[in-house]
């Protein structure tokens, strides 16, 4: 009998050690000073022309604590800016109204803007590891969108992924309360879609991180099983029996090289108003649980971070997860075309002709441009089987892309302007940016192939290439291609984004879906 790679010496399936979890956050209309239990207080800082000046919360504090905050603010020359903290230990908790409380911290929140507080709030989670819980006003000044940024930046910016035998090197902040707040009741809706958004952030960064040597395809379609049962989203599985059955040459001719079958599981979520009369929307991920480039194989250090090339899946399962929280007023398929782009002696040769879910044709002249053979299969079912009103799809597609945009900010295409505005609107808001490339029709004939419909692998620009073989797929419906090769991977920690898999995509889907429209003025 086979084995796969993710059972050990007994047969029993590895199980991913327990990861940390994001902090609680609760809303409380007291002074941060005068929550007690909170082992850490922070108060913001704002810059201003005369110098900074200290937020609310502050004064509350000043008449409990025999501290001089000015002169801390003057010794280590405080200008408010995003990204500071200064910290103040509390010695003597005699007359404090939380005796609790032994660090005071006062944090620079800029401008306030939401990508300002975004930041705070991940600066915040940053210094808070390992504590019990703090209390902050950060959010007094917030309104909603700013209240949003805070805790997701505080969220994200508390993530951790660990393999390690003795455990996560650190705990996040157990509890954060957002204190000080007018109208707390009010604000509880919104920390709840923030903690929705951030948390499937969360789950697609955890997908994109757990080594291929547990996440193959089959591996990735429980879980995509099992998150979807729990959220109350039909479910489809298709074996690599079913997928032959049904004409998925896309994705069978990528994973065949593997040991590990592929799958394509479908995902379905109704919205409780509107129900089944609702417009669709298709979600289609890129699931490559490792992408060795196949026979036309990566170089070593390429190959490095290719665990990683189901992001766009994870995104899709994460969304799809989250549609209820956020109250996503339109029906949503999600489809995730998994395999394994591996080396061995049945892998897809340069020169062999794939047939399409359909029946178009792909000549495979790069094995390694694999991610738009099993997108193809997906975006072709969506349209002669779902009856969608828009497709989308995202992949961490082409290096291109990274070369194009860096690693800040993401790409994408649109056949609609009402649905690229919407995303790049969506993008901004939810601080994961994309930037609109063009569909350059000239560059048609460099996917021409003498022998099939196209060719994979034609030439470049990259990013376009693959976007235009893609749009034969999409039968004319109104689509949007997200390629987040660029923005896959954050090389360093910095504010929300932690060293290693971003998970980019899933804030900038849910801040679309979540809208009371999301398809305005999109061309039927
Ligand atoms: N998974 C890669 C794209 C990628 C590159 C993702 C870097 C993240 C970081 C994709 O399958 C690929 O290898 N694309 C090739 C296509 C080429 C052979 C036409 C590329 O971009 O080099
Ligand atoms: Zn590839
Ligand atoms: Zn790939």
């Amino acid at each position: 009998m086979r084995r796969s790679s993710y059972v050990d010496a007994e047969g029993g399936a590895v199980a991913l050690p327990t990861q940390v979890s994001p902090p609680q956050v609760a809303v409380s209309d007291v002074a941060p000073s005068a929550v007690v239990g909170a082992d850490v207080v922070a108060i913001p800082v704002l810059p201003g022309p005369d110098g900074p000046t200290l937020g609310p919360g502050a004064a509350e504090l000043l008449d409990e604590l025999d501290a001089d905050l000015f002169g801390l603010l003057d010794a280590f020359s405080v200008t408010g800016a995003v990204g500071e903290v200064v910290e103040h230990p509390v010695l003597d908790t005699t007359g404090l109204s939380n005796p609790d409380l032994r660090v005071l911290l006062l944090v620079g929140v800029g401008d306030g803007t939401p990508d300002d507080l975004r930041r705070a709030g991940a600066t915040l989670a940053r210094r808070t590891r390992g504590r019990l819980s703090v209390a902050t006003s950060l959010a007094a000044l917030c309104d909603d969108a700013g209240i949003r940024a805070l805790v997701e930046g505080l969220v994200l910016g508390s993530y951790e992924f660990h393999w390690r035998s003795d455990g996560p090197s650190t705990q996040p902040v157990g509890r954060v309360v957002l204190a000080g707040l007018v109208g707390a009741d009010d604000r509880r809706d919104v920390v709840r879609r923030a903690l929705a958004v951030a948390g499937a952030g969360w789950r697609a960064r955890t997908l994109a991180l757990v080594p291929s040597n547990v996440k193959n395809p089959v591996w990735l379609a429980e879980q995509a099983s099992e998150a979807a049962t729990a959220a109350g989203l039909q479910v489809k599985v298709w074996d690599e029996k079913a997928l032959a059955a049904d004409g998925f040459g896309g994705i069978l001719g990528v994973g065949q090289g593997s040991d590990n079958p592929p799958r394509l599981v479908r995902l379905d979520y109704t919205p409780k108003r509107g129900g089944r009369k609702a417009p669709h929307v298709v979600l289609v991920g890129k699931g490559i649980t490792f992408d060795t480039g196949g026979l036309s194989i990566k170089p070593r250090d390429n190959m490095m971070t290719m665990k990683r090339d189901m992001t766009g899946a994870g995104v899709v399962l994460a969304v799809m997860a989250a549609l209820a929280d956020v109250d996503c007023p339109v029906r949503v398929t999600g489809l995730l075309p998994l395999a394994e782009n591996s080396v061995g002696a049945r892998s897809t040769r340069p020169g062999d002709v794939l047939t399409h879910f359909g029946g178009r044709t792909t000549e495979v002249t790069n094995t390694d441009a694999e991610g738009r053979l099993v997108l193809a299969d997906a975006l072709a079912y969506a349209v002669a089987e779902l009856e969608p009103d828009v497709l989308v799809d995202i992949a961490t597609l082409t290096g291109a892309m990274k070369t194009s945009l860096g690693q800040k900010t993401g790409g994408f295409f649109a056949t609609d302007d009402a649905l690229a505005a919407t995303l790049r609107t969506a993008s901004l808001a939810s601080g994961e940016p994309l930037w609109r490339m063009p569909l350059v029709a000239d560059y048609e004939e460099r996917i021409s192939s003498k022998v099939a419909d196209a060719d994979n692998a034609g030439g470049g620009p990259g990013a376009i290439t693959a976007a235009l073989f893609l749009q034969h797929f999409t039968g004319g419906l109104p689509w949007a291609h997200l390629d987040v090769a660029s923005v896959g991977d954050s090389p360093v920690d910095e504010y929300e984004y932690s060293k290693g898999a971003t998970g980019f995509g899933a804030r900038v889907l849910l801040y679309w879906l979540e809208q009371r429209e999301p398809l305005a003025g999109v061309q039927g």
